[in-house]
């Protein structure tokens, strides 16, 4: 039977390639898509959802979420990486269908009572709804089979500042409410998605594959790929996104450590995921290793499968 599937996001390059590949693949059925700021703000954020479900032609339900952190002000969109509207140098037409009248964390912890220890949550944004949504209702998690979560970094440090992962960095407070209430958690994070990097070329492979919808993610990645080489960092881009959505098809390819983790929320270190010794609290399963090749390898054969 195929995974109940529903992914929290703030596309975004990176989400868009991890949504296509949610779409593409046989083994997941995707109920849904909820919507946070980040890469872009909540309102561009599902308008984005919106497109790329009507570029793929499927008419699943998008949710909106909430619009500013826990509790720190609203940041300003990473348009440096993601472009002004989200996806590189693309135009984003206005979408024909529109966002439930639920919100986001109203319809995640419906969903997760109606397909109780079936559903399979992969947040790949800062994780605002989901601690609102556990906050919502207590027995959200416990209704739920597990969360995948792009986020944090236990020892490869930070990609926005020094010390903090983007995600984390964007809402500190929902990572830390997440983390510390646990879920049934692993977490892939920059540890393992700084080795998961794909080169133009990949794209442009994709592209031939798959005109219409490779087409588009390499116009995208075009973009994020200028960003990275502009860092210095990487020749080509980190598949941070699309890594936690192959880690929910194939766990084998990822190395695990149990940790119990905490998230720094204020200061210059803010963000910073710092792990806990503590016998009671539940520990999350980090990411700590990858087999990156078979995870560049898992993706495209999935995505090219799309017109
Ligand atoms: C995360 O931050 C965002 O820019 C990406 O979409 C990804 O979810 C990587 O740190
Ligand atoms: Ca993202």
């Amino acid at each position: 039977m195929a995974l109940k599937l529903i992914i929290d996001t703030d596309p975004g390059i990176d989400d868009a390639m991890a949504i296509f590949y949610a779409i593409a693949a046989p083994e997941i059925d995707l109920l849904g898509l909820t919507t946070v700021f980040g890469n872009v703000t909540t309102a561009k954020a599902t308008r984005n959802a919106l497109y790329l479900l009507e570029q793929a032609g499927i008419e699943i339900p998008v949710a909106e979420g909430l619009h500013r952190p826990r509790v720190l002000p609203a940041f300003p969109p990473s348009s440096a990486v993601h472009g002004a509207e989200g996806f590189g140098t693309l135009t984003v037409p206005a979408p024909r269908r529109h966002a439930l009248a639920e919100t986001a964390p109203e319809y995640l912890v419906r969903m997760a009572r109606e397909h109780r220890g079936e559903l399979v949550l992969c947040p790949i944004g800062p994780l605002t709804n989901i601690a609102a949504a556990m906050e919502l209702d207590p027995s959200f998690c416990s209704n739920l089979k597990g969360m995948v979560v792009m986020g944090g970094s236990l020892r490869a440090g930070g990609n926005i500042t020094p010390a903090a992962e983007a995600n984390f960095y964007h809402d500190p407070h929902a990572a830390d409410y997440v983390l510390r209430h646990g879920c049934h958690i692993t977490l892939v994070g920059l540890d393992v998605t700084n080795r998961v990097i794909c080169p133009r070329s990949f794209f442009a492979d994709l592209a031939s594959e798959s005109p219409k919808m490779g087409g588009l993610l390499h116009v995208m990645a075009d973009f994020y790929i200028d960003f990275y080489e502009t860092v210095g960092k990487f020749s080509g881009c980190g598949m941070h996104d699309p890594s936690a959505l192959v880690a929910c098809l194939a766990p084998e390819l990822f190395t695990t450590e149990p940790h119990v983790l905490r998230v720094t929320c204020a200061g210059d270190r803010s963000g910073e995921m710092i792990t806990k010794t503590s016998a009671n609290a539940q520990p999350v399963n980090v990411c700590t290793d990858v087999q990156a090749e078979a995870v560049k390898q898992n993706f495209f054969k999935i995505v090219a499968k799309l017109s």
